[in-house]
């Protein structure tokens, strides 16, 4: 087991380039099912969860080759085994997003209920419900969900709520269904019309997108394609908050500041001075104290769940009281207990944390719980007084690609250590 040790304190200083997205890369994978022949995709990060999303792929029948200028190539176009198993899936709550294409592919799928997380317990019954809806008869029993439909038929799908994988799970279901497919209370998010973007590339007719309601004429193959998955959002955004949270200053490169507005202006607000063009951004805290800032989660555009907790983390040493709430996932908290053993002030009401700025952190031996309050700790710890040590680095690296480098590249000291 891996651990990062972290000496705080140094302004974090300099330019990084942005990864390509995660949420991006897994749905795009799982949409190679669909393809007649094989995808080449480029810009997709080295993360473990994209290495788990090619194993279930490739425990069907699939294969993949990385390329050795990082373009990866999988062919997905002829599976052996409808079976996404238990052992995979639970590692990788998006391993559901495999049941939509495998069912509107094959016309059957029988994949692994992904069962609760750290986060909260995140059931599916939004995804299974809008499958039947398309024509899928569903039966869930002894862990695993068994798929049949004879045809997808294009339907009208009210969504009770707004979620992105069974947003991406009815939109490529629906890309092989007979007939028009119309989504309501689509989610919006950038790597659904990333998604979207690939699938009309490999010859799909999604129109609307970016919107709320998607409309999907069924068609009857898909083919293959050489598709570029869009930069990463939520890493970009916790590299900038390392920046803001040391009084330093940041530029990333390879990264779109439109798909980030929430995120920038929440910086703005904390005091930070940001400078966007084309495909970067520029973040500047000029060694100034971060101001504290209010902050609600909600669905895109508004603010990301993804990039609560790294907010949590500069709220604790801000100047200043404030209100950090999460509208997504109910347990979202797990890195509250662990910041406080730094020495934040704060108080979990709810899914309200209240934070009082303190004047800084101390280093501690902390545990990473899930992938996010990690990166939060991560940052905790880069701004604190001392030495912080942090356990169980394998939740970071489903999804950043070698964050110790890219830390270090910036100035940071931080070491991968082994027990
Ligand atoms: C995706 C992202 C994740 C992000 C989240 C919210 C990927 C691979 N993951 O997760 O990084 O934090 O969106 O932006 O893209 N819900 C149900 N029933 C369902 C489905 C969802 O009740 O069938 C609830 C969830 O419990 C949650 C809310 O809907 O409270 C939104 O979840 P959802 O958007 O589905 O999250 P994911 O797609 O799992």
């Amino acid at each position: 087991m891996y651990k990062l040790v972290i000496q705080g304190g140094n302004a974090l200083h300099g330019t990084i380039r942005a990864a390509g997205s995660k949420n991006s890369s897994l749905p795009i994978l799982f949409a190679s099912i669909l393809a007649d022949g094989p995808i080449t995709l480029t810009n997709t990060p080295h993360l473990s969860d994209v290495s788990t999303t090619l194993r279930l792929l490739m425990d069907m029948g699939a294969e993949f080759i990385l390329e050795s200028n990082n373009d990866l190539f999988v062919d997905s176009s002829k599976l052996t085994s409808l079976v996404a198993d238990y052992n995979l899936v639970k590692t990788m709550r998006a391993s559901i997003l495999v049941l939509g294409p495998m069912l509107a592919k094959y016309g059957e799928a029988k994949v692994s209920l992904p069962g609760g997380c750290a986060i909260g317990t995140r059931p599916v019954n939004l995804h299974l419900k809008a499958l039947e809806e398309l024509g899928a008869t569903i039966e869930v029993k002894n862990g695993y969900i068994y798929a049949q439909a004879d045809a997808l038929i294009g339907t009208d799908i009210y969504f009770d709520q707004v979620t992105v994988t069974a947003t991406e799970n009815v939109i490529m279901a629906a890309t092989l269904a007979k007939g028009t497919t119309t989504i309501h209370n689509a989610a919006q998010e950038p790597e659904i019309s990333d998604l979207c973007n690939c699938l009309n590339t490999m010859g799909a007719k999604i129109s609307n997108i970016g919107t709320s309601t998607l409309t999907i004429e069924g068609v009857k193959s898909l083919s293959g394609v050489k598709y570029s998955v869009c930069p990463d959002r939520i890493e970009a955004g916790t590299y900038l908050v390392a920046a803001a949270i040391t009084g330093g200053s940041i530029t990333i490169k390879n990264m779109r500041h439109q798909s980030m507005r929430a995120t920038l202006g929440k910086l703005i607000e904390i005091g930070a001075d940001i400078k966007t063009e084309n495909n970067s951004i520029t973040l500047d805290m000029k060694g100034r104290r971060p101001k504290a800032v209010n902050i609600k989660t909600s669905t895109y555009p508004n603010f990301p769940t993804d990039m609560q907790a790294q907010f949590t983390a500069l709220n604790t040493i801000a100047d200043g009281h404030s209100s950090i709430t999460e509208t997504i996932f109910e347990n979202r908290f797990m890195h509250i207990p662990e910041l406080s053993r730094m020495g934040a002030d704060l108080t979990l009401e709810g899914n309200t944390v209240l934070c009082k700025g303190v004047k800084s952190l101390t280093g501690a031996h902390l545990m990473a719980t899930d992938l996010r309050a990690s990166a939060s700790l991560v940052l905790a710890g880069l701004a604190a007084k001392g030495t912080t040590t942090i356990e169980r680095v394998y939740h970071l690296d489903r999804g950043y690609e070698t964050i110790e480098e890219k830390l270090k590249l910036l100035g940071a000291q931080i070491e991968r250590v082994q027990d």
